[in-house]
């Protein structure tokens, strides 16, 4: 395909789109019973299992998407990425996130350098800062050890280390080291949130650490000064060279900003924020939390999955064949939206940080060749832990709307609890609801069942089930359950700090595996900026009117009338 030509005209892209007729004729009750296809649908890598027998797709349709993926020259793409091209061609920089993570001796370059040594520099020094502080060798300007951090940061400066963070919280070798030390994040702009952050704090032992790859963010500058201001009220102004540090790519704002350039954690302009939290955005506060050695645990796990996503053929692939499914459901399937649904609640932060690494990279109306798009890019992420989501929003999954769903299962979990006269240990049981929601989607639950084959686990209602049950004529179409609604599982052996790495990585690079596919460029956002400047003269209007008494003008009708109402 040429560089410029859109997917949708290729020719793999019609033979899936005229396909989707022969996969509306199946069922996935039938599609289950199929022994051969169940099987080449489980794929394995470094303990992982992925499970997507549960797809609206025979395995015709998975051919299908092989071709679209070389149509698409996949495989080049994903080459290039690794080999620091230019691929975020808008902001004609290289996509390098894999470099973060890349083991000390690998040869990753950009602008035909070598970048893995500056990763190592920065890591060391994170290394040797954190020590310093967790042991105590660094005090603050009174004296007193720093046991509490706040890492100032938005979106990809915030979302992802707080997911990590959320998921080691409970991990037993992550608890031993972080014990007696706080994390916090300070994201909104919003007083509540400063309030939320600096309550229960000491100025004295604390830590602020201001995270912003531009250092130009409004929401974290204004939570910067004020963190800042809070500490020298406290202290001193003297005192912030003591208690304030900082990760950016712009060390000389950061040194504008008051913050001591020793002090600062760089990272580089091929470090996309939303890709960022391996950089020092996650791996600086994590590291003053739980140690460095923990986080090189994680760093590693994200790099085990680089290396499977480089190298292993796309049938066997998992960020590949997770992409590719997705693409399947988008624009073939016509199903918008995707559920994010781990069965641990330390994964709770999991599906908001997914929403904008997803969302802001493939929400896109234009191909990377500026051409507007023929059909949607990008889905809808939501998601909530299970089994809570359960008695939330699945009766919508189950009986409403379509929605593909990932079901993310933990083998072994972090904290297990075994109550005595308990017929399964409570990790079992929300475990037993895994296992079970996927056949209940899949299978549904029928007033009368002809196929020839029923599954034992089949939730399948026949005649004399409901004769038995005695359900009256009127309720049956409420007890009814269509199926054949799609979900994968994903199976992970624990939830240590490799096994997060692990799938923050699988669900990064399934985001670009649809980028790649669709032709648009995941890794730039340019659709945030148009907010951000009707802000500033939103800024302007509230700071003239509240100093000079200005009226609102130059607004329409609608916002005149909200901001006289809020200036009132
Ligand atoms: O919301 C847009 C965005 O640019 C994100 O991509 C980024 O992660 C976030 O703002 C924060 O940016 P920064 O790290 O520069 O403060």
């Amino acid at each position: 395909m040429a560089s410029s030509a859109l997917i949708s005209d290729t020719e793999p892209w019609k033979e899936l789109k005229a396909h989707v007729e022969d996969i509306k004729k199946t069922h996935l009750r039938d599609l289950l019973s199929d022994a051969h296809r169940s099987q080449s649908m489980i794929v394995e890598f470094d303990d992982v299992l992925l499970d997507y027998s549960r797809q609206n797709a025979t395995l015709a349709t998975i051919d299908k998407l092989f071709k679209l993926a070389e149509a698409a020259n996949l495989k080049q793409k994903i080459n290039r990425m690794f080999a620091g091209e230019h691929i975020n061609s808008t902001e004609d920089r290289s996509v390098l996130h894999v470099a973060l993570r890349a083991p000390r001796g690998t040869v990753i370059q950009s602008y035909g350098k070598n970048v893995v040594p500056d990763v190592w520099k920065v890591l060391d020094k994170i290394q040797e800062f954190s020590e310093r502080i967790r042991s105590g060798s660094w005090v603050g300007a009174t004296g007193k050890a720093l046991k509490d951090v706040v890492a100032v940061g938005i979106g990809g400066s915030f979302l992802g280390p707080l997911f990590v963070h959320t998921a080691l919280q409970t991990e037993p070798e992550a608890i031993q080291s972080a014990r007696g030390r706080q994390l916090r994040f300070l994201a909104n702009v919003d007083p509540i949130d400063v309030a939320r952050n600096i309550t229960g704090l000491n100025p004295e032992t604390t830590l602020v650490v201001v995270v912003s790859k531009t250092f130009t963010t409004a929401e974290t500058m204004l939570n910067a000064r004020t963190l800042r201001e809070w500490i020298s009220a406290a202290l001193g102004p003297s005192a912030v060279a003591k208690h304030m540090i900082a990760v950016s790519t712009n060390l000389t704002l950061v040194e504008k900003f008051g913050i001591d350039p020793n002090n600062a954690f760089a990272f580089w302009d091929w470090v996309g924020g939303r890709y960022s939290v391996c950089s020092a955005v996650g791996v600086l506060p994590l590291s003053l939390q739980y140690g460095f050695p923990i986080i090189e645990k994680f760093l590693k796990g994200a790099s085990s999955i680089d290396q499977h996503f480089y190298s292993a053929p796309f049938e066997k692939n998992i960020p590949v064949l997770l992409g590719l499914l997705s693409i399947w459901n988008v624009s073939f399937l016509g199903y918008p939206a995707r559920a994010i649904l781990p069965y641990s609640q330390a994964l709770e932060k999991f599906a908001p940080h997914i929403q904008q690494v997803s969302m802001e990279s493939n929400g896109k109306g234009v191909s990377i060749d500026g051409v507007p798009l023929p059909f949607e890019a990008g889905e809808i992420d939501f998601g909530e832990p299970g089994t809570n989501g359960q008695h939330s929003f699945y009766q919508l999954i189950h009986q409403g709307r379509i929605i593909p769903c990932d079901f993310i299962g933990v083998v072994k979990s972090q904290q297990p609890i075994y109550l005595k006269g308990e017929v399964v240990s409570n990790h079992d049981e929300l475990m037993s609801n895994f296992f079970a929601q996927p056949d209940a989607l899949a299978y549904g639950k029928v007033r009368f069942y002809s196929g020839t084959t029923i599954d034992a686990s089949a939730v399948i209602q026949t005649k004399e089930q409901l004769q038995k049950e005695n359900v009256a004529e009127h309720l049956i179409p409420h007890k009814t359950f269509s199926g054949n609604r799609p979900s994968l599982s994903l199976l992970l052996p624990s939830l240590n700090a490799y096994n997060i790495g692990q799938l923050l990585a699988i669900y990064e690079h399934r985001i670009a595996v649809q980028g790649f596919v669709w032709g648009i460029n995941s890794f730039d956002q340019w659709g945030v900026e148009l907010g951000k400047s009707l802000a500033t003269q939103v800024r302007k209007q509230l700071h003239a009117s509240r100093t000079k008494g200005e009226p609102v003008q130059g607004f329409n009708f609608s916002t005149t009338t909200l901001l006289t109402r809020y200036l009132e």
